[in-house]
């Protein structure tokens, strides 16, 4: 069973949880991702592996209520269990290892960068961390961000903490003084096509997680089609990480939006069945 054992509010509509899963706990690597469900009719949902525990067991997976099946999740209390629960799924994230690395995370992509800034620092790599959000209660895990980083910037749209901006406003501070080996970036899809677009005319390799929509998440059924440098990838299988400059942003946009009319009508009939969740 995929027991919650903690679940802790980090920002509105979001939660960081703890559940039990220990053999994808002794096999996860930094950028690889799950796909859980709840309930027997649940929706199968892909979620970012932001830490474990292979002593514990455990995984630690940062949740935001977006939709039905999000909205569901966030609203379960610990003790309870997930239904099922594969991975982990997708390749490890790879970097090159010269220069300062700049990490970047817009909401759920700040626990998604994690594993990575741990590891680099933890090879004594220089590790520059940039987190992004509208406004002061979005910024999450802002501590433990600097606790794996040399250095951090936090980036609100309204200026109600850290520097006022976007993450580029950041990037563009590192990017002017030091040279920057390589950037991971983890968030919406505009924030990474706009750290790529920034990256790409002095060629800093900078990798994207793409959030594809995504069904079996093993390479079988083609549900997250990518285009990457022209080429047909699997984000669940190829990625979810690909090089930022290859990617075709305006194709994902239009695949994320393919199902929008569904998705409202099981947010409509989700939200009565989370109202009456005990
Ligand atoms: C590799 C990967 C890692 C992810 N990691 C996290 C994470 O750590 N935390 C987190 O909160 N979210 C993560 N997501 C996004 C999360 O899977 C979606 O928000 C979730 O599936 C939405 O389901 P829903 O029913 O709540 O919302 P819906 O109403 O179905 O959709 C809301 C939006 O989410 C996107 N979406 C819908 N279904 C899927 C799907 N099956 N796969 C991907 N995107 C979808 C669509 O763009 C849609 O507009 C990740 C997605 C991918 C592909
Ligand atoms: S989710 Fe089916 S091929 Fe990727």
């Amino acid at each position: 069973m995929y027991t919650i054992i903690s679940k802790t509010t980090v920002a509105p509509s979001t939660v960081m949880i703890h559940v039990q899963a220990p053999w994808v706990a002794r096999k996860a690597q930094p950028g690889q991702f799950v796909i859980v469900r709840y309930g027997v009719e649940g929706e199968r949902i892909p979620l970012s592996l932001s830490g474990w525990d292979r002593e514990a067991g455990t995984l630690r997976l940062i949740i935001q209520g977006v939709g039905a099946t999000t909205k569901q999740m966030i609203a379960l209390k610990e003790g309870d269990s997930f239904t099922d629960l594969v991975g982990p799924l997708g390749q490890r994230s790879h970097l090159p290892d010269d220069g300062t690395l700049v990490v970047i995370g817009g909401g759920y992509g700040t626990g998604a960068v994690m594993p990575t800034a741990r590891e680099a620092k933890a090879k004594g790599r220089r590790v520059v961390g940039i987190i992004g959000a509208r406004s002061k209660d979005l910024v999450l895990l802002e501590d433990e961000m600097r606790s794996v980083c040399d250095e951090v910037f936090v980036t609100t749209n309204d200026g109600s903490h850290g520097m006022p901006g976007m993450v580029t406003d950041a990037l563009k501070i590192i990017m002017a003084r030091e040279k920057v080996g390589a950037v991971l970036a983890i968030g919406p899809v505009p924030m990474m096509r706009a750290v790529s677009d920034m990256t790409k005319p002095t060629a800093i390799p900078t990798l994207v997680s793409l959030n594809a929509i995504m069904v079996d998440g093993t390479g079988m059924c083609g549900g997250c089609r990518v285009i990457v440098g022209g080429e047909t990838k699997f984000a669940c299988y190829d990625g979810p990480d690909f090089d930022g400059h290859k990617v075709d942003y305006d194709v994902l946009v239009l695949r994320q939006q393919m199902y929008k009319p569904m998705e409202a009508q099981a947010l409509d009939h989700e939200c009565n069945i989370v109202k009456a969740m005990p």
